[in-house]
């Protein structure tokens, strides 16, 4: 496995790839990698002939600087599990090249990313977006992964995909989950293990309202309140917990096939998001 860690390096290997015409899948992360982004990796293996893997913690998404100061950092480790999921290429940047000196272009899907984790985290998206925009010029991948259990981040970079005409191919990929359910994150490390044995109730919950909408529920804001009250009573601190179209994620009027239910809330001090997608029947 090749390691660039500058735009330059990224270079000389890609342009080697380029003029053989190997295909390139790009799998976008920020490090302290778990079986979520190794499935994305071993995904990537069969979409292309090449796999890039980038690892950068954006400051440009981290709107609370202790989250970013907190966020788990394992590059020896990622390093490892890398080159056993035989990536061909880590690319990790440092701050200083994807943000020079000067630089203020920012890409923003509006709508999308202020509503559910945007609404309670300003500017997020616009960092997501311009980040991983800035990946596909440097990487310039035929094929991008990322996984559905950051369904909203999916949605908003498969509309800036289509509005900025980019020839990239966008494939999502399931969420990996631990054997209770707990959808894997980087930031699961940080729970208590008072709070590791809560957290599953999440997806519990998401579970619980999934299972209503296949038996015809109806009211969706008692749905929404019912899963909400779950997390409270688990001790989680919920943001939202909502059910959505899927497709764009605004209020269902009953009409839609496929449906998200989504949730982000508290617990202590780390905050978790999942969803589960529902296919509803409808007359
Ligand atoms: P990060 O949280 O490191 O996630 C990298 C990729 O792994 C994302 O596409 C994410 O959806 C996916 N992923 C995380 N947990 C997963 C799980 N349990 N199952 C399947 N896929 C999972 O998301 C980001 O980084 C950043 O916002 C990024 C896109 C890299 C831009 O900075």
């Amino acid at each position: 496995m090749f390691i660039a860690d500058n735009i330059a390096e990224l270079h000389r290997v890609l342009t080697v790839w380029h003029n053989q015409g190997d295909s390139i899948a790009l799998v976008p992360t920020m490090g302290n990698l778990h079986a979520g982004h190794i499935r994305l990796v071993h995904e990537a293996r069969k979409c292309a002939k090449r796999v890039v893997v980038s690892i950068f913690v954006n400051p440009l998404q981290f709107n609370d600087p202790t989250d970013f100061a907190r966020y788990p950092r394992t590059f020896a480790e990622d390093q490892v599990k890398l080159a056993s999921a035989k990536a061909d290429l880590l690319f990790t940047p440092g701050a200083e090249e994807i943000y020079p000196p000067g630089d203020v272009t920012r890409v923003h899907v509006p709508g999308l990313s202020e509503i559910l984790c945007g609404a309670f985290r300003p500017g997020h998206f616009i960092g997501v977006t311009t980040v991983v925009n800035k990946l596909f010029n440097m990487v310039q991948p035929d094929v991008a992964l990322f996984g559905l259990k950051d369904f909203q981040q999916f949605t908003i970079i498969h509309r800036m995909l289509l509005d900025l005409h980019m020839p990239v191919e966008l494939v999502g990929i399931e969420t990996v989950r631990e054997t209770d359910g707990l959808a894997m994150s980087s930031r699961n490390s940080l729970l208590s293990s008072d709070e590791r044995q809560r957290a599953p109730a999440m997806y519990r919950a998401l579970c619980a309202a999934r299972d209503a909408v296949l038996k015809g529920e109806v009211e969706i804001a008692a749905l929404e309140q019912r899963g909400m009250q779950a997390l409270e009573q688990t001790g989680f601190k919920p943001e939202y917990f909502t059910l959505r179209r899927a497709a764009d994620l605004q209020a269902d009027d009953g009409s839609a096939h496929e449906l998200v239910i989504l949730a982000a809330a508290w617990l202590g001090n780390t905050r978790l998001i999942d969803n589960v997608v529902v296919s509803r029947s409808v007359d």
